[in-house]
């Protein structure tokens, strides 16, 4: 990566993703060039309505072109859940989870941060101030699996959890290099080992295995049901959270609801072998509900081109930017929102 250049790929998307996704490039633009980087964009057209418009989910050729950029800003995708127009999963598979297959994304990285000011539904939250480093490749989300007989009462249906050692060690040791660079050094893996026996014990092998090369990290393991109570209960004694893909899917939105919800909550997918370009989006999807309002929070999708600096290496950039959003949520005030372009304006105005 050219440290004085950053080629970004954007990808708007639909409904509130190219309104947030506006705000989130404001930032950017005002941190580079008070950084001194040099900021070069590229909108890509790709989602529901470009579906609607052309047939293309995701051509070979917009991945091949992807490739070319250091990092990609990602709004969100998708129509309204009634809509039917278009086939329901469409967008979500051949574009969605295309691209995070075909990219290598196989860290999908979520920050759970509850701030100053913000409300948490929980009544004793404590300092929440955790990362869940959940696998993005493998897991039962790689489409293995079939149906036989199907519509009738003897269907049968498969969804197989593929885990490799290769897939579980590279994310597990991405787990603890995160925990090693974190005050507290405390890593915490979640499974079902007792149950799920095949896997979780390969997952609890190839912890033990990384964990010999980490002697200052701290390990833990959580069943995934008892973590749910602790993410509850007491969510600030989590500090790195590893696990598989379909636990992390569920671990992740309960540590977004419990931090005050899906308008702070940003992610990562993220090659850490920096073989493609990792992407950086918000957690939400594309609201129709409010969409073309100004009603959207972009506070999600600036977080989320903060983890896109920190991936890149402009530390300095990305810590400023987060600096900005906790002194702007410590300013909000619930009873008078803000348009979207205002929040963005304001959090340009703080960095
Ligand atoms: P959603 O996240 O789009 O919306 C859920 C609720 O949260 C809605 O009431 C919405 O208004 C609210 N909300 C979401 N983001 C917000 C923000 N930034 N500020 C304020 N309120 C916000 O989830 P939903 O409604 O289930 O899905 C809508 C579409 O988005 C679907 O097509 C779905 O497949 C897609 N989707 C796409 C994702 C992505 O692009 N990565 C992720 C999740 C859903
Ligand atoms: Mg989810």
């Amino acid at each position: 990566v050219d440290t004085a250049v950053m080629d970004i790929a954007v990808i708007a998307g639909d409904g509130i993703g190219p309104e947030v996704t506006a705000e989130a490039v404001k930032v950017l633009k005002k941190v580079s060039a008070a950084e001194g980087l040099e900021l070069q964009l590229t909108d890509y057209k790709l989602g529901a309505e470009h579906w609607l418009a052309t047939g293309e989910t995701l051509p070979d050729s917009t991945i091949e072109a992807l490739r070319g950029h250091d990092a990609i800003l990602f709004g969100a995708v998708g129509a309204a859940p009634g809509d039917t127009s278009i086939p329901s999963g469409l967008i979500e598979r051949e574009m969605l989870l295309k691209l995070r297959f075909a990219l290598d994304h196989y860290v999908n990285l979520r920050p759970s941060f509850l701030y100053d000011g913000v409300p948490s539904p929980l009544a004793n939250p404590g300092k929440i101030d955790f990362v869940v480093v959940r696998e993005g490749t493998e897991g039962p989300y790689v489409g293995n699996g079939g149906v036989l007989r199907k519509g009738t009462p003897q269907e049968v249906a498969t969804e197989v959890s593929v885990n490799t050692a290769f897939g579980v060690e590279r994310l597990v040791r991405d787990g603890f290099r995160r925990a090693n660079e974190r005050p507290r050094k405390k890593l915490t893996y979640v499974h079902k080992h007792n149950v799920l026996v095949y896997a979780g014990h390969l997952w609890k092998r190839t912890v033990e295995a990384v964990a010999a090369e980490f002697p200052d990290v701290s390990v833990d393991y959580l069943h995934v049901d008892a973590a749910m109570i602790f993410l509850v209960t007491d969510p600030a004694r989590f500090d790195v959270i590893v696990t598989d893909n379909l636990f992390g899917d569920i671990v992740t939105d309960l540590a977004a609801a419990v931090t005050g919800g899906i308008g702070l909550a940003a992610s990562g997918n993220i090659n850490m072998d920096r073989t493609a370009p990792s992407m950086f989006e918000p957690v939400h999807g594309s609201a129709p509900d409010i969409a073309g309002q100004q009603k959207a929070d972009p506070t999600a999708a600036i977080l989320s081109a903060a983890l896109l600096l920190h991936h890149l290496g402009h530390h300095g950039a990305a810590d400023k930017i987060e600096a900005a959003v906790a002194a702007d949520i410590a300013t909000r005030d619930a009873s008078s929102p803000r348009p979207t372009s205002a929040i963005g304006d304001a959090i340009a105005a703080a960095l």
